[in-house]
């Protein structure tokens, strides 16, 4: 037996927590026993390894092995143990996020991150991924309303571009595990959007 795995990715900025929440009615309502994560962190290694990645200045390199050390714990006593049981799994933001800002963002070898994603997962992959896709000037709008900028959320637009495109890169890779939505959208618009992805698949 084995649960669902769906993951939320995008820029900083485009909106997806308020959705994740409405995913999680959504699939109990429908009886689904849920487990909602996020990364960096799930765990209390990972948890500890997301606040020096947020707040400590460093290379490209030391991100990607840094949040996919957290991930290696994360998979192995968090993500696997609950689809094993046949719980479904949310997670916000996953390797996806890993290609789009170690990737994009910094320039980090793509198949540099494939081993690691290979070594790290072992073969495991999201069945659904939710890739809020946004202009990453609206995104930065909203940041500046919302919060405090982090050590990432301070990058420039370009950054974000480059994280966008990155993203885009990965969902055509895998068409048919991604499912874009316009995060341009009102927040009733994106609501429908992910409850109608959804639906579609019978969930
Ligand atoms: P969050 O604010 O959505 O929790 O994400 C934390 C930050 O970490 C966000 O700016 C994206 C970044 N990040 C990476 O750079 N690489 C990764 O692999 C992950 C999971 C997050």
């Amino acid at each position: 037996m084995s649960g669902r795995f769906i993951t939320f990715e995008g820029i900083d900025g485009a909106g997806k927590s308020t959705h994740i929440e409405r995913v999680a009615r959504h699939l109990r309502q429908g009886g689904a026993e849920l487990v909602q994560t996020r990364e960096p962190g799930g765990t209390p290694l990972a948890e500890s390894l997301r606040e020096l990645f947020l707040h400590r200045d460093m290379d490209g390199l030391t991100e990607a092995l840094l949040v996919f050390a957290a991930r290696r714990d994360h998979v192995r006593n968090v993500i696997a143990p609950a689809l094993a049981q046949g719980h479904t799994v949310l997670c916000d933001r996953f390797t996806d996020a890993s290609f789009a800002y170690q990737g994009g963002g910094r320039g980090m070898d793509w198949q540099v991150l494939g081993t690691l994603e290979r070594w790290v997962q072992e073969g495991r992959e999201p069945d659904l991924t939710f890739w809020f896709d946004v202009d990453p000037a609206v995104a930065a709008q909203r940041r500046a309303q919302a919060r405090d900028a982090d050590r990432l959320e301070q990058l420039d637009l370009a950054f974000f571009e480059r994280v966008r495109d990155a993203y885009r890169r990965r969902a055509e890779g895998s068409p048919t595990r991604f499912v874009r939505i316009d995060a341009g959208d009102t927040i009733e618009g994106v609501g429908a959007q992910v409850i109608a992805a959804l639906e579609q698949r019978g969930w």
